[in-house]
C-alpha cells in the first residue's frame, strides 16, 4: 500500500482524509503540480516549484510550506514508496472554512497539502515513443486561465473521453481555429528543422516540459518559432508531437483522421526525446 503525504503525517494511502468542506472539492479551488521521478530522480524540481508558486500567487493563495519542505516531502515519498520511475503528484487547496461560501475565507484557514506518488516503472521507455499517438480536434471550452495549474480539469477530461471514443488517444484543443493545446500537454509541429508551438500567454498552461524542450531545441541549433498554428496546417506538417512531464516528448501521428508526415513518429521528435531524457536526467536531483 502506498504511503501519502496530508497536512504534514505521511499515512497509509487508505488513512489519509480531507474534509469535505475542503475548498479543492467543493470549488475546484486548488492548484496542482506532477513531476516525473526518473532512476529515483526528481527531473526538473525547480520549474515545477517557479510554477507552483506562480499558481498560488495567481489565485492569492497561500504558501503550505517552504520549498526546502517540499523537495523533503518528494524524496520522503520517493523513498517509502520505493519509486524507481513515476510521477509525483502534489496539490494545494485554499483550504477547510469549515462551511461553504463563495468568499475565499479568511487567512488564518492555512492550504491543505497533499502529495502521492504514481509507480510506473520504465516508464522512459513506453512504447508509444515508437508508435506515436493519434489525437481529434475539439473546441477549447477551458476558462480564460489556463496558465494558472489549477485542478479544474473537467473539460479535458471530457475531451480524453471524446478522444477515447473517436478510437485516439488525445484531443488538441482549438480557440479562434487555432490549437491551444493537449488536454494535458503542449502541442507541437515541425516544419523542415522549424518547431512551431503556440506562444506563452493565459491561453495555454507554461508547460516546465516546454521550457526545458525550447531550450535543448534551440541549443541544438533547431529553428523555433512560437506562434499559433491550425489543424490543417498541422494536417501539412512534417512531424507533430506534444510534451508534458509524465510523457516527456511523444510524437503524434494522426490528426483527425489525417496522417502526418509519414504517418510515422518523426526523426525530429525522436532526437527532441532523446535530448530531453539525456539532459534532464544529468540535471535531476
Ligand atoms: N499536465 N498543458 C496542460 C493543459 C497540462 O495539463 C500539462 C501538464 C501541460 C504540460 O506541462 P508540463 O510540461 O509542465 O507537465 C500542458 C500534467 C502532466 C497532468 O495534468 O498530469
Amino acid at each position: 500500500m502506498r504511503t501519502v503525504y496530508v497536512n504534514g503525517a505521511y499515512l497509509p494511502e487508505t488513512e489519509a482524509t480531507v474534509s469535505i468542506f475542503d475548498r479543492g472539492f467543493l470549488m475546484a479551488d486548488g492548484v496542482y503540480e506532477v513531476t516525473s521521478v526518473l532512476g529515483g530522480k526528481l527531473i526538473d524540481f525547480g520549474g515545477h516549484i517557479v510554477r507552483l508558486h506562480r499558481s498560488l500567487t495567481e489565485l492569492d493563495m497561500a504558501t503550505p510550506c517552504t520549498d526546502a519542505e517540499l523537495l523533503e516531502i518528494h524524496r520522503e515519498l520517493v523513498t517509502r514508496n520505493e519509486i524507481v520511475d513515476g510521477m509525483i503528484y502534489l496539490q494545494v487547496t485554499r483550504g477547510n472554512p469549515g462551511d461553504r461560501d463563495f468568499a475565499f475565507p479568511s487567512a488564518d484557514t492555512k492550504p491543505t497539502l497533499v502529495l502521492f506518488t504514481q509507480s510506473k516503472p520504465g516508464m522512459a521507455a513506453s512504447p508509444m515513443a515508437k508508435i506515436g499517438m493519434k489525437v481529434i480536434s475539439i473546441e477549447d471550452q477551458r476558462w480564460a486561465r489556463r496558465d494558472i495549474k489549477t485542478v479544474q480539469l473537467l473539460f479535458p477530461s471530457m475531451g480524453k473521453m471524446m478522444a477515447k471514443k473517436a478510437g485516439c488517444d488525445d484531443a488538441w484543443m482549438v480557440e479562434d481555429g487555432k490549437v491551444t493545446e493537449g488536454t494535458s500537454n503542449n502541442a507541437y509541429i515541425v516544419k523542415g528543422n522549424r518547431i512551431i508551438t503556440r506562444e506563452l500567454s493565459n491561453d495555454i498552461l507554461h508547460g516546465i516540459t516546454r521550457a526545458a524542450v525550447l531550450r535543448f531545441a534551440r541549443e541544438a541549433q533547431m529553428e523555433v518559432e512560437e506562434r499559433a498554428f491550425s489543424i490543417a496546417e498541422a494536417q501539412e506538417a512534417d512531424e507533430a508531437f506534444i510534451t508534458s512531464a509524465s510523457t516527456f516528448v511523444m510524437p503524434v501521428v494522426e490528426i483527425d483522421g489525417t496522417a502526418i508526415g509519414t504517418g510515422k513518429p518523426g526523426t525530429v521528435a525522436a532526437r527532441l526525446r532523446e535530448i530531453y531524457l539525456e539532459e534532464s536526467l544529468k540535471a535531476a536531483i
